[in-house]
């Protein structure tokens, strides 16, 4: 079967098409025919070579998750998900593959009117998006800022603090288009990447997927006992000196917290992606599929990845 691993770190041109032998599901295992596969934010940096340092190496294959059609189970689970269709979390590889055998406890079957590739634009982040916002205690009628909000995990965040009765949610994103394009999914105010337009001089919680050099900034933007939970770095690791900042603000006895998916426990975090794909189905959440891609233009997918030009997700299928 085809594959695509990172044959190079670096550039998106280090990802090659691979042939591999077709997985056979194991006891406890599914083996699904893939049909969509999400591509996300961390594969990028895991191809990049920047996580070199956390054990990822050349010849990864990329992907977190993947829908499609259960073809075969193995010994200890129920034949009856033979020919449904699922959701499958692959953990940080193995998603870019035309077949994967899955823990069966990983996977979420898909509601009849979801499709796979709405299924990969919603599941992780959704998910993400869920508990970080339950990370940063968040309650209905607070007001919340969610910035890098045209990503993925973004978009997933303002729809679920809107429904969740935000008294605001304000966006961080680099175009008026994008802007318009998260009013309609929930955003209540639109600021540039600087925190510059018209929203709340503060804000109860941040959700950050970008940190680097500008969280201080937004992080002045708490309101007392407000809370950021920083989820992704896609401009890099905050200043050293972010420690003392937090500590600077003790009368107003903030708090940061930084949140992985990995931290949940395995069956909260179905829970979780099963009530959003079917809150997907009665139309209350929407995924937003960037562009769907063949498996083999990979390269294509990060470039444009990397180029900053995706609203939502990229999907590529096999
Ligand atoms: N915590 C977890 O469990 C978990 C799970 C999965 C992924 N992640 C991480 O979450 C992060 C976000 O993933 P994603 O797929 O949602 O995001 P993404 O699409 O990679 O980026 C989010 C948005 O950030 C903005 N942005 C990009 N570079 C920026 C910069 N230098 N300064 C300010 N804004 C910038 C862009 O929007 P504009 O151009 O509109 O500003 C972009 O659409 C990644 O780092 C990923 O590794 C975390």
């Amino acid at each position: 079967m085809r594959a695509v691993e990172i044959r190079t770190f670096g550039a998106p041109e280090g990802l090659a098409v691979i042939d591999l032998p077709a997985p056979v599901p194991a006891a406890g295992e599914v083996l699904i025919d893939v049909e969509a596969i999400g591509v996300g934010g961390v594969d990028t940096v895991i191809r990049s070579g920047a996580l070199a340092g956390f054990g990822f190496r050349e010849g990864h294959i990329p992907g977190n998750e993947v829908a499609g059609t259960v073809t075969s189970v193995g010994d200890g689970v129920d034949p009856a998900l033979t020919g449904r269709r699922v959701w499958a979390f692959t953990g940080e590889s193995g998603g870019y593959v035309e077949r994967t055998a899955a823990s069966a406890e990983k996977i979420v079957p898909l509601p009849e009117n979801l499709s796979t590739a709405d299924a990969v634009a919603i599941g992780t982040s959704g998910m993400v998006a869920h508990f970080a916002l339950a990370h940063a205690h968040f309650a209905p009628g607070e007001s919340v800022l969610v910035r890098g909000a045209a990503g993925s995990i973004g978009i997933m965040t303002v729809q679920l603090a809107a429904a969740g009765g935000a008294s605001a949610v304000a966006v961080t994103t680099s175009s008026a288009e994008r802007g318009g394009r998260l009013r309609a999914l929930g955003a209540t105010h639109v600021l540039d990447r600087s925190g510059n337009g018209d929203g709340p001089a503060e804000y109860d919680v941040v959700i950050d997927v970008v940190a680097g050099a500008d969280l201080p900034f937004f992080f002045d933007k708490l309101a007392p006992n407000g809370r950021m939970v920083t989820v992704g770095v896609v401009a890099g690791m905050p200043p050293v000196d972010f420690g003392a900042k937090v500590m600077a603000s003790f009368r107003k006895s903030l708090s940061f917290a930084a949140f992985s998916a990995d931290s949940v426990p395995e069956a909260d975090r179905r829970t979780v992606v099963a009530a959003q794909f079917s809150a997907a189905a009665r139309g209350e959440l929407r995924a937003v599929v960037h562009e769907l891609l063949p498996l083999e233009k990979a390269v294509l997918a990060h470039r444009k990845m990397d180029d900053g030009e995706v609203v939502g997700r990229i999907v590529l299928t096999p």
